[in-house]
């Protein structure tokens, strides 16, 4: 039976009333993706949340008799709570308690999928718990499972402060091992001189379904937050029959609890290191400028310049046709598409090509045939536009990049700048 929740939230005196409304849904929705029941909402004006209760005297009386009335079990705030609001406002009101970032780490505990997801997850939870740990402990046991207490894989999180510290060491150990490991996945990618794109965007703004259109990868894509935890790696073959690596990532979300962002720092370093970076923004969504903002500032701070993000604006099928050309007027030249019904994605396509081409030269080649092996790394690493096998030699036009031009240097006849290069210039 699903957990029955209000939601409590501040809104600033003389802020926009939308921007507090489309927090307390994105928190619904929030609340939903992890298997609540929202049963009201409350929201109080005020300067900042009370340092003691987070919510006014007044207004919490207000919500016990909600609660009692609704036989609510779980109150969720919008903003991070204190440890002592946390259990002064759960004394007061008689349930369990929680904010927003526990409600992200739950979501992310029940959704994480791969060994490392699962540990970063774990760590985060247990990192946000510890400090939180007096008094809180035994509201934790007394009121039993559910969200907020659930750990990676359906187990139940711990809550002895001694235990907690020791797992923590072991999971921050383990995870090192992991990063390790990755790195080294990584340079074996580089090595094939792939470009490497990076999928990135606020949740919802359907990467998971862009990369299944593009790759039929066949990822969880669905009207949730938060569907894909662990990135996905696929090939892709550009019109240009050049292949790139795509990667697919975690969504991103306003008040992004920052112990979650520490402990995907590994996976993040798929996203700062990724050639390009394709920033997927739901066009349909009311509060598209704030979640372009929300990326952007994860971004900066993961250290990757702008000149390196091109923005795509998703889902337009959902948009009139005056709001489409609209989005146009307000930033012309701009990418749209519709990863549901395709359209827009194969000049994408192409804009992706050309953004890639620059590091690229056109080379003819005159290779002998003991070197013939070399003729299939122009194939993998490259792109052949032409090929002919005569007596001599075998003659080849293809498009590389510096390394695969360094590796077949001794056979090049002629070299030029490919006309993408030229392009940009
Ligand atoms: P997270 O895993 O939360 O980061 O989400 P995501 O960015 O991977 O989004 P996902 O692909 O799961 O899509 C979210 C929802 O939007 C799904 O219900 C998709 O079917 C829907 N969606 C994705 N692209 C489009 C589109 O172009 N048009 C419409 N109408 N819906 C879309």
């Amino acid at each position: 039976m699903s957990e029955r929740a209000i939601l409590l939230g501040t809104a600033r005196p003389g802020g926009s009333p939308q921007e507090a409304a489309y927090s307390l849904a994105e928190l619904a929705q929030l609340a939903r993706t992890a298997g609540a029941q929202v049963v009201g909402t409350f929201v109080q004006t005020r300067a900042r949340p009370d340092s003691a209760f987070y919510l006014g005297r007044g207004k919490i009386e207000e919500i016990l008799a909600h609660r009692l009335a609704q036989g609510a079990d779980l109150a969720i705030c919008d903003d991070e709570l204190t440890p002592v609001q946390q259990r002064n406002l759960s004394a007061a009101l008689g349930i369990r308690v929680l904010d927003r970032t526990q409600l992200i780490l739950d979501i992310f505990a029940c959704r994480a999928r791969s060994r490392e997801g699962k540990l970063q997850v774990e760590l985060a939870q247990l990192n946000y718990l510890l400090p939180r740990l007096t008094g809180l402990g035994t509201v934790l046991s007394r009121l039993g499972g559910g969200i907020g207490t659930r750990g990676p894989g359906e187990t139940k999180l711990e809550t002895d402060r001694r235990r907690i510290r020791r797992r923590i060491a072991e999971l921050r150990r383990d995870i090192d091992e992991l990063r390790r490991h990755r790195r080294v996945q990584r340079q074996g990618r580089r090595r094939t001189s792939w470009p490497i794109v990076a999928l990135v965007g606020y949740t919802n703004a359907g990467k998971s379904t862009l990369l299944n259109l593009l790759t039929g990868a066949g990822v969880l894509a669905e009207d949730k937050l938060f569907a894909t935890l662990d990135p996905t790696v696929r090939r892709l073959r550009l019109p240009d029959g050049r292949h790139i690596l795509l990667v697919d990532t975690v969504g991103f979300i306003r008040k992004l609890p920052h112990e979650l962002v520490a402990s995907f720092r590994a996976t993040l370093e798929e996203v700062t290191e990724a050639d390009l970076l394709l920033h997927l923004v739901d066009a349909a969504h009311p509060a598209r400028r704030q979640q372009e903002e929300t990326v952007e500032a994860v971004l900066t701070e993961l250290g990757v310049e702008p000149a390196r993000v091109l923005r795509v604006y998703n889902k337009v099928d959902l948009l009139a046709p005056e709001e489409r050309a609209e989005l146009e007027r307000q930033d012309p030249g701009v990418l749209s598409i519709s990863a549901r019904t395709g359209w827009g994605v194969e000049r994408l396509l192409e804009s992706l090509s050309r953004r890639l081409n620059c590091g690229f030269r056109r080379l003819t080649l005159s290779i002998p045939y003991e070197q013939a092996g070399l003729v299939e790394v122009l194939h993998e690493q490259g792109h052949v536009l032409s090929e002919r096998w005569r007596e001599d030699a075998i003659y080849v036009t293809a498009e590389v990049d510096d390394r695969t031009a360094g590796a077949v240097a001794p056979f090049i006849v002629r070299r030029r700048k490919s006309p993408g290069q030229m392009a940009r210039r």
